[in-house]
């Protein structure tokens, strides 16, 4: 296989929110790639990070939120030092980004054909009014959409289809990279799939990447090339897809998987709870954020945090089991007051 290409490397990255009960740590130091053309799943229970992890990728954090630190390259640029102009641009031709409900995003009052051109026009102000038509209605039968929903208001088009138009309107552009923060999620499963399957035909078609957010590990195992396992603000684990559902290394990564419903489920089988839940991230536990709820939990692993560590080429874990620390064995490692 040709070498991988690199699209991005996010580096430390940290997001905070300040709230009134103190500060949540979000995101706190993470670190990933991203590459040309890859589908990279980013998965984990809600409340973990993922999402502020997108839009900090995009640069679209909120107030109350704030990136205090951390590098985003970007075909080998930082993005944080762009200048407001140069992250509008970024925003449009180099991300695009769509969520669960995509009737946020649209505007109810415009028809799809009205979206496609306002979004290239924005972007490319010397592109003719016909020309844009003609880039609009080749990227809606592209999406496997007839011409007539040119001429639909978001309203009259089902869930799977809007979601289609909204990343249509960053493929028009020729988005390197497109966000999906859980835009399957509302979606019953029969269109879920069928999106699922045209998101692959759409990296195929146009060479872009799509970094794929959900809560429903099951879906990324079906698309996806890479995982990246977030809990609680943490990076977990980062592997291709196989090796990951073959031999989950992070405890947190093998309770996410004992949980997926198995088809293979009888009436006598439960499925698999995790025990506990993600902590609350204005005091995240001391050490391994996930000790608490750690079925191999070590002494170590609540004093001392893991580093994310390459275990074997291309596969990340951040966990005391693989790695080695000169206090590992001990049994009675002083918790500092
Ligand atoms: N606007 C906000 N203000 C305060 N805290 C927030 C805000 N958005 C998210 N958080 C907190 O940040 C953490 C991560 O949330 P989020 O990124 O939405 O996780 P996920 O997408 O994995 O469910 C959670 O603890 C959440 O409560
Ligand atoms: S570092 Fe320790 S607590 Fe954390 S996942 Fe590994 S074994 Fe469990
Ligand atoms: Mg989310």
């Amino acid at each position: 296989m040709a070498e991988k290409e690199l699209l991005s490397q996010i580096r430390n990255l940290s997001v905070e929110y300040k709230t009134r009960l103190g500060q949540v740590s979000a995101v706190d130091s993470v670190s990933f790639d991203i590459y040309k053309g890859e589908i990279l799943g980013l998965v984990g229970e809600s409340g973990c990070g993922k999402s502020t992890m997108g839009k900090a990728l995009m640069r679209m954090i909120q107030p109350p939120g704030k990136i205090t630190g951390g590098q985003i390259i970007f075909q080998g640029e930082d993005i944080m030092t762009y200048d407001d102009n140069q992250m509008r641009d970024f925003r449009g031709r180099k991300v695009s980004m769509i969520f669960q409900d995509p009737m946020t995003s649209l505007n109810p009052t415009q028809r799809v054909d009205e979206h496609i051109i306002e979004a290239i026009q924005v972007h490319e102000p010397q592109v003719k009014i016909e020309e844009a038509l003609k880039l609009a209605e080749k990227m809606i039968r592209k999406l496997g959409m007839q011409k007539r929903r040119m001429n639909s208001y978001p309203h009259q088009l089902s869930g799977g289809m809007r979601q289609r138009v909204m990343v249509g309107l960053g493929l028009v552009l020729n988005a390197d990279l497109i966000v999906a923060d859980e835009a399957t999620t509302s979606l019953d499963v029969i269109v879920e799939a069928q999106l699922a399957d045209q998101l692959k035909d759409i990296r195929e078609e146009f060479g872009v990447s799509l970094l794929v957010i959900t809560h429903n590990i099951a879906l990324v195992a079906e698309i996806s090339d890479r995982i990246v396992v977030m809990y609680a603000g943490h990076v977990m684990e980062i592997a291709n897809v196989e090796p990951i559902f073959d031999n989950p290394l992070h405890p947190y990564t093998r309770g996410l998987l004992k949980s997926i419903p198995n088809i293979k489920l009888n009436d006598t089988e439960e499925l698999y709870k995790m025990p506990g839940e993600p902590p609350n991230l204005t005091h995240p536990p001391s050490g391994c954020r996930f000790h608490p709820r750690c079925p191999r939990v070590m002494p170590i692993c609540k004093v001392h945090g893991p580093d994310l560590t390459e275990v074997s080429p291309g596969r990340f874990v951040k966990c005391w089991l693989y790695i080695d620390h000169p206090e590992k064995e001990s049994e009675t490692i002083k918790v500092e007051a």
